[in-house]
C-alpha cells in the first residue's frame, strides 16, 4: 500500500510488502508454528488460509497518542517505528477509513488552543493522553474516545469546551456520532480510563451476518467486521454437522459475538466472560437480537469451569492472545465436551495448547483467516472433537 507515513509510523509491520505475499509469509510462519502439533501425515488438516476481505481500511478500531514535536505543536498520531513515545503526526491511515485526517486536525487545533499540556511519558505530567476512534461499517457511525487525566480544576470549562468540539466534529464530519471523555490518572500506557462524559451516543451499532450488536466505548470488539463473516461462516459450517445440539457454552464470550450465532444451532448457549461492561452488552445483544435462549455469566473462565461444569454439546473458546494456559485446559479436559471450537489469534499459544488439548483432543480442521493484513498476526480457528 502507498502510505505517506511508511518508514516512520510503527503501525504496520509490512506497509509495502504485496498483500498476497504478505498473506503467504504469514501462513508459512503459521504452519511452522503448527505442523509440530499436527504429526506426520496430518498436513490436509491445516487448511489454506481465507484472505482479509478488504485490503485497506479495514480496522473499526485505532488508538492515536497525543505528544508534542520540539517547536511545541502538537502531535496526534502512532508510536514511532521502535519508539515507546515519540508520536507521528497522521494526517490518515490507510487501515482505518478516509475522513480521518478531518477529525485528526480537528483534535490537533482544538489541543492547540486549550492551553492545557500534552501528557508527557517521561515525567508522567500533562493533561491530553489519547484519542481512541472506533467506527461501524454498517452505519458508518464514528466515535470519538477522548482519554485525558484528571484536570485539576475548570472541570466545567473543559465540559464545555468538549460540548462544541463535538459539534464542530459533527459538522466538519457528519458520520461523527459520539463524543466519550474518559478519565486515566494510571503511569501504565494504555489508552483506557472511568467514563465521565458522553456527548452525543456512547455506543455504535454494527451488524455481522444479519445480527446487531451495540459496541460500547469500552469493550472488546473484533477489529475486522467485513472479514468477520468468514470466521462466523466457518464456525457455522462446523457447528450444523454436530449432530446433538442441546447445550453450547461460549468461553471469552465478549460482548455475546459468537454465543448469538451459536443460539441459532443450540437449544441454549451460556457466554462466560470477565469484562463486567461487556457482559452487560452481551445482555443487551441478546435482548436488541430477541435471542432468548442465551445466558450469561460474569466470571474469570478458570473460576467457572472448576466448579465443575459439563453436558455441553460444544465449548467455544476465544482466550486473548496469551492462550489458555495449562490450569484452564486441564478444567477444559475435566467437561468431556465432545466437541471443541478454538478461536485463536495467536499461533504460538495456539500450538501450546494443542499440544496439551491433543492427548484426548482429535484436531479434524485449522482455518486461518486474515484479520490483521499489514501485521504479523494471523487469526485462525481450530475443530476438535473427542
Ligand atoms: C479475543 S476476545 C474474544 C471475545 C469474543 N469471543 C468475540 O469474538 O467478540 C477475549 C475476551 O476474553 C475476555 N477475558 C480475558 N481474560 C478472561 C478470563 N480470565 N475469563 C473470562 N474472560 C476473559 C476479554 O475481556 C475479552 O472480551
Amino acid at each position: 500500500m502507498n502510505c505517506p507515513h511508511f518508514g516512520q509510523c510503527g503501525g504496520c509491520a509490512y506497509p509495502h510488502q504485496d498483500f498476497w505475499q504478505q498473506l503467504a509469509d504469514k501462513f508459512q510462519k503459521f504452519r511452522q508454528e503448527i505442523t509440530p502439533v499436527l504429526g506426520p501425515g496430518q498436513s490436509e488438516i491445516l487448511l489454506a488460509p481465507r484472505a482479509c476481505v478488504n485490503q485497506l481500511y479495514y480496522r473499526n478500531k485505532m488508538e492515536f497518542a497525543f505528544g508534542q514535536s520540539p517547536d511545541g505543536q502538537p502531535l496526534l498520531g502512532l508510536r514511532r517505528k521502535r519508539s515507546f513515545r515519540e508520536v507521528v503526526n497522521l494526517d490518515d491511515c490507510l487501515l482505518f477509513g478516509p475522513g480521518l485526517a478531518t477529525t485528526l486536525n480537528l483534535w490537533r487545533n482544538f489541543i492547540q488552543e486549550s492551553n492545557r499540556p500534552v501528557y508527557n511519558l517521561y515525567n508522567h505530567q500533562g493533561f491530553w493522553r489519547y484519542l481512541v476512534m472506533r467506527k461501524s461499517f454498517s452505519t458508518n457511525q464514528w466515535l470519538n474516545i477522548l482519554i485525558t487525566t484528571t484536570p485539576e480544576n475548570n472541570f466545567a470549562t473543559v465540559q464545555q469546551k468538549l460540548e462544541q468540539m463535538f459539534k464542530k466534529l459533527k459538522s466538519n464530519f457528519p458520520p461523527t456520532s459520539g463524543l466519550v471523555w474518559l478519565l486515566n490518572d494510571g503511569l501504565s500506557d494504555t489508552a483506557t480510563g472511568k467514563i465521565f462524559s458522553v456527548f452525543g451516543q456512547e455506543y455504535l451499532t454494527e451488524e455481522i451476518a444479519g445480527k446487531t450488536f451495540l459496541i460500547h466505548s469500552l469493550t472488546f470488539f473484533q477489529i475486522n467486521p467485513p472479514t468477520l463473516n468468514l470466521l462466523i461462516q466457518t464456525i457455522n459450517d462446523w457447528v450444523k454437522n454436530i449432530s446433538y445440539r442441546q447445550r453450547a457454552l461460549d468461553l471469552y464470550c465478549g460482548v455475546g459475538l459468537l454465543s448469538l450465532f451459536l443460539a441459532d444451532w443450540f437449544g441454549s448457549v451460556s457466554g462466560v466472560e470477565l469484562n463486567p461492561q461487556s457482559i452487560q452488552s452481551a445482555i443487551e445483544n441478546a435482548r436488541v437480537n430477541n435471542q432468548k435462549n442465551v445466558g450469561f455469566f460474569n466470571a474469570d473462565v478458570y473460576e467457572y469451569l472448576k466448579k465443575g461444569q459439563n453436558n455441553f454439546d460444544l465449548i467455544v473458546v476465544d482466550p486473548p492472545r496469551a492462550g489458555l494456559g495449562k490450569k484452564v485446559i486441564e478444567q477444559l479436559l475435566k467437561t468431556n465436551s465432545p466437541t471443541i471450537i478454538y478461536v485463536s489469534c495467536n499461533p504460538r499459544t495456539l500450538a501450546d495448547d494443542l499440544k496439551i488439548l491433543t492427548p484426548k483432543y482429535k484436531i479434524k480442521k485449522i482455518q486461518p483467516i486474515d484479520f490483521f493484513p499489514y501485521t504479523p498476526h494471523l487469526e485462525s480457528v481450530t475443530l476438535l472433537t473427542l
